[in-house]
């Protein structure tokens, strides 16, 4: 266990001894105070959370933080609740780790659910704590880092909890944009206490010890007999793949800080700042000759977009967020030339790159976190369209594709595009196309770019002639062909304007850097207005 970052430069009574005894009496006082608030809920609870493997509130703020940073705020609070048995069990910090400090040397506000108090729960002076954490946040201009780990609103302070939360929701909202916000989730956390992570920008949930839920077990089968355990229920690989609450899984408690460490490296700390540019560590102009074959001549063969990203990308930089959901889709940060941007793409090889509900959700709002903290957005487009069926129209694909083309169409950071193959219909637009306002679009020679595919539009527009020719299946091969030629090729689309230039695939790297190092200071104004309405 490390020492205790509050008493790290603390002189002890007993190096001052040319004090008074009045004067050494002071400083024992705080320092028998500081012992206090380091013991927390007390040994037995310190040692039950080492037994779940898990470590306590004030052992992680200083394992995520740099060495001796953490500066502690109101440790010294505590509740003025009687009721239920709350007048004996008063804990100096109330449960709640709070204060700021550095990761990589650069300032982050930070708090922890301590579960060694009463459970973690939270309550009116936990809500304060966060509430002050976060206006410290904001003033500062510093990330936020949450690290929760509670069994939701302390019942015993009834509604004062609700407020509490309440009051830390209301934060969040006007931090969103403000400053970067990070939930790192190292336990249970049910009911409210879910939205205030649900708020944040990024949710990292860590396998095994962390769970999320609205209702746990207990309630959900007494309201719907349903029965389903914590783990499924909302366990991380649950939120990692099927809900899409969490964009990052840590396996341990470590491997989670790491992934917080890492995001913080690309995305600056408030949205007046761009993102820390780290030195070319990569020849700028490299061209990758294996870019001009990853693609395969036949359309409906396929090829893995994360190879095109990593071969274009500054080497191993490519550090993807929600890989594990809607992974038809691809987001995630990575350098060019040493700048940070942020990347979206269609993933061919997973439903043919088709845009889902899912797919919907888990760009737009990558695209916006990018807008708003001034991350450049590079996307590489490769889809035939959106997903039919009914399943997706009543669960609203419209509204959740509607949000790309929003968040694309909002965003004023630089947005270059690359269509490596497939641009069909509203989903080539909504993919940060020329028509929504993309500054710079390349197209790779292979590309199609049309309404819909040759097959599609054989069926639909020749269906009678098809029928009456001589030899029906001779006649649709040789009008799929027509159409294959005269639509699905990139250059009718560079004669219209509408992509900036063809170019070989091996070439795509030194063109975005070129575009990137052009764009770095765009200007770009947008209507007064109090705010848009994003379907949501
Ligand atoms: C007060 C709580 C508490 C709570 C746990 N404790 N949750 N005290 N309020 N919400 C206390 C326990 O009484 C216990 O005290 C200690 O914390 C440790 O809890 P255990 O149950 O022994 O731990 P464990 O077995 O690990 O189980 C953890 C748990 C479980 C899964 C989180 O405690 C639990 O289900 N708690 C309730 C979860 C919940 O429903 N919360 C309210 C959600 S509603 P002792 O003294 O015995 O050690 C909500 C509404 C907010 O949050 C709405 C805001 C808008």
């Amino acid at each position: 266990m490390m020492e205790a970052g509050v008493n790290e430069k603390t002189p002890s009574a007993g190096e001052n001894p040319s004090g008074s005894e009045a004067q050494l009496s002071l400083i024992k006082k705080v320092q028998e105070y500081r012992a206090k608030i380091e013991e927390g809920g007390g040994k037995e609870r310190i040692d039950a959370q080492h037994a779940k493997g898990k470590q306590t509130a004030r052992e992680r703020v200083l394992q995520l933080l740099d060495e001796g940073s953490f500066q502690e705020v109101d440790a010294y609070m505590t509740h003025r609740h009687t009721d239920f048995g709350l007048d004996k069990t008063r804990t100096l910090g109330d449960g709640l780790v709070a204060g700021f400090g550095k990761i990589n040397g650069r300032r982050v506000c930070i708090y922890a659910q301590d579960f060694t108090v009463l459970g973690g729960s939270f309550g009116e002076v936990a809500g304060q704590k966060v509430c002050k954490v976060l206006d410290l946040a904001m003033q500062a201009g510093v990330p936020v880092i949450g690290l929760n780990d509670s069994g939701g609103a302390r019942i015993q302070e009834g509604v004062y909890s609700l407020y509490a939360y309440g009051e830390v929701f209301y934060r969040n909202t006007l931090a969103s944009g403000v400053v970067p916000q990070i939930s790192v989730m190292l336990g249970p956390c049910a009911g409210g206490a879910v939205y205030s992570p649900a708020l944040t920008d990024f949710i990292v949930m860590t396998k095994d010890i962390s769970n999320m839920f609205i209702t746990g077990p207990e309630v959900i089968k007494t309201v719907t007999g349903e029965e389903v355990d914590t783990e499924t229920l909302g366990g991380a690989s649950t939120h990692a793949t099927i809900s899409g609450v969490a964009h990052l899984v840590g396996e341990t408690e470590a491997d989670s800080f790491a992934l917080v460490r890492k995001l913080l490296e690309y995305i600056p700390s408030n949205n007046t700042e761009t993102p820390r540019r780290l030195p070319p560590a990569d020849e700028d102009l490299r061209g990758d000759p294996a870019l001009n074959t990853i693609v395969p001549v036949s359309s409906s063969e396929t090829y893995d977009m994360h190879e095109v990203i990593e071969r274009v990308m500054d080497r191993g930089s490519f550090f993807e967020i929600h890989a594990g959901y809607a992974m038809n889709a691809i987001v995630g940060f990575a350098r060019l030339n040493g700048e940070s941007v942020g990347v979206v793409a269609n993933q061919p090889s997973v439903m043919a790159g088709v845009i889902d509900i899912n797919a919907g959700d888990k760009i737009a709002r990558f695209v916006r976190f990018c807008d708003a903290f001034n991350i450049p957005l590079i996307t590489f487009t490769d889809t035939p369209g959106f997903m039919p069926g009914t399943v997706q129209e009543h669960g609203g694909i419209i509204r959740h594709g509607a949000k790309i083309v929003y968040a694309y169409s909002e965003a004023t950071v630089p947005k270059l595009t690359v269509i490596t193959r497939k641009g069909y219909g509203g989903a080539y637009i909504v993919m940060g196309s020329k028509h929504i306002h993309a500054d710079l679009v390349y197209s790779w020679p292979n590309a199609e770019i049309a309404v819909m595919g040759a097959e599609g539009a054989v069926n639909i527009l020749y269906r009678k002639e098809i029928k009456a020719a001589e030899d029906p299946a001779a006649e649709r091969a040789r009008l799929v062909e027509e159409i294959r030629e005269k639509f699905s090729n990139p250059y009718r689309s560079a004669a219209a304007g509408f992509v900036t230039e063809v170019i070989l695939p091996v070439e795509t790297r030194g063109r975005l850097i070129a575009g990137l190092e052009l764009l770095r200071d765009k200007q770009s104004s947008a209507p007064a207005k109090k705010h848009g309405n994003m379907p949501l």
